[in-house]
């Protein structure tokens, strides 16, 4: 990490030296500026505006097997000049006419021309790339997989990828990727598969993201902060990972209303209202982790008519009550954890169960529980009453002052980060995408944490495979 902050500060000087030389050229010079000049001057705009400074002249030699494969190459180079670091040598042979010869880039037939080779895919994962992304990206119209999870991308997702009309898996994640939530991924038709996990998004998620059409959510590990919207519920994602920002406020009633749901982790954020009974009708629910939430209340005895239930994490809330018969008779539960809550009862079933963690609440002839001064202080305090947090479709909750200080619920939140999404991405099974472009793998999920360097950069572990995305297998 040491090491690396000094190299981007080494090129930093010698950026600095070369503008300070440039301004003294210009002094002495009559007035036209070099073509030398403009570029030092692009890459001033790029410092300062975030303006992106690449420039690239088709050489008029080279041959191109149609005009797609020229836009893309201007793509790519425009690209190339806008990485600062490749130490695994990706983009070396990124030279010449034969852009489908280019490491991670994968071409294939276009939808529309069979017989017109376009390029289809741009699989850089784990390349430890640092740069960002330029505009001329929006040239690769055919595109419709781009993943480049795991190198240090930073800088926003340029406005021009609205043109990618048939990008169908976008993967940023573990990235160094900044500013508001990329609206542009909402302008994109195709999109199913969104992964910006790991990453510096900041601020709200457009309440649009879960109106669009889309098969798996990853947005764990960024810094998004807000409420989320009525409208969870249109979502038809199968896949939703939140977890590690700062989410607060209700879970929407319309939770119940996902229809495709499988797994969904909303883990250590600051959520704070009930679980809503609605739940219960999330029949092909698999992963169910809630914890290191604010949550308060029962939990619904509802979350019986949860049948697929495998996995399911209510840890460090504030729930309390007794734990339903119901949940722990769920004909496929695994792993039941409930521990660091405030619960004064559970089902003697749920003793039954393989995998349990009943530990630090107030269950009585339990080991482990917590303190009854403790249980005394919780339990003086006024009941729950689901009903006022207006969590419903209908009625917004009341606007109550500024919302409440995120902090992590009592207990400190995991040190260790889940590793969410190895087991999660499993979108089901898309429609077929444009063309079936090599399918780079979904993404390996950074460990530790955003900004540890990866472990060993490997190049894309799968060989590219039809298929829009294979999910990597379970567990
Ligand atoms: C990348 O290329 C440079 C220059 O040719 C070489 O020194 C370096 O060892 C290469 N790195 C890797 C990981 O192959
Ligand atoms: C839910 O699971 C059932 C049985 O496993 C399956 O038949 C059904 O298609 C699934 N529903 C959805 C919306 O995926
Ligand atoms: C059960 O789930 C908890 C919380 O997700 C996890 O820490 C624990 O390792 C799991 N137990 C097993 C045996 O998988």
């Amino acid at each position: 990490m040491k090491t690396k902050m000094k190299k981007t500060s080494q090129i930093y000087v010698l950026l600095f030296f070369f503008l300070g030389l440039t301004h003294s050229l210009q002094l002495t010079s009559n007035g036209d500026l070099s073509d030398n000049e403009v570029r030092l001057i692009r890459h001033r705009q790029l410092l300062e505006f975030g303006d992106r400074g690449e420039n690239v002249v088709v050489d008029p030699s080279l041959v191109f097997e149609n005009p797609r494969l020229r836009n893309a190459y201007i793509a790519l180079q425009a690209w190339k000049q806008a990485i600062l670091s490749d130490p695994n040598n990706f983009t070396t042979n990124w030279i010449g006419s034969d852009v489908c010869s280019y490491t991670g880039v994968y071409c294939a037939p276009a939808p529309d021309n069979r017989r017109v080779r376009t390029v289809a895919g741009i699989d850089l994962n784990h390349a430890d790339i640092a740069g960002y992304l330029p505009q001329e990206l929006g040239l690769l119209t055919d595109l419709a997989l781009f993943h480049v999870n795991s190198n240090r991308f930073c800088g926003t997702v340029p406005h021009r990828f609205n043109r990618l009309k048939l990008l169908f898996e976008l993967d940023l994640s573990n990235n160094r990727f900044a500013g508001i939530f990329p609206t542009v991924v909402l302008q994109l038709p195709s999109l199913k598969f969104l992964d910006l996990r790991f990453n510096e998004f900041e601020g709200p998620v457009p309440r649009e993201l879960f109106s669009k059409d889309l098969d798996a959510i990853f947005i764990n590990h960024n810094r998004l902060r807000f409420e989320l919207p009525d409208n969870l519920g249109d979502s038809p994602v199968s896949v939703i990972v939140v977890a590690n920002n700062q989410f607060h406020g209700c879970i929407p009633t319309s939770l119940g209303d996902m229809r495709n749901l499988e797994e969904i982790i909303f883990m250590n954020n600051g959520f704070n209202s009930c679980l809503p009974s609605e739940i219960g009708r999330l029949k092909n629910v698999t992963v169910f982790d809630f914890s290191y939430n604010d949550l308060v209340g029962p939990l619904p005895a509802s979350i019986g008519g949860m049948v697929s239930l495998e996995q399911l994490n209510v840890a460090h809330n504030r729930f309390s009550g007794k734990i339903p018969a119901s949940i722990c008779q769920l004909p496929r539960l695994e792993n039941f954890t409930f521990s660091n809550n405030f619960f004064t009862g559970e089902s003697p079933v749920c003793l039954g169960l393989r995998e349990f963690d009943d530990r630090r609440n107030c269950l009585p002839a339990r080991p482990a529980q917590r303190s009854p001064g403790q249980c005394a202080a919780f339990l003086s305090l006024p009941p729950v009453d689901c009903g006022s947090f207006g969590c419903g479709r209908s009625s917004r909750p009341p606007v109550i002052a500024p919302s409440p200080p995120t902090t992590p619920s009592p207990g400190s939140p995991p040190s260790t980060v889940p590793s969410p999404p190895s087991t999660t991405p499993s979108p089901g099974s898309p429609p077929s995408p444009p063309p079936v472009p090599p399918s780079p793998i979904t993404p390996i999920p950074p460990s530790p944490g955003p900004h540890s360097p990866p472990v060993m950069p490997s190049p894309p572990s799968t060989p590219p495979s039809p298929g829009p995305h294979s999910p990597p297998g379970a567990a």
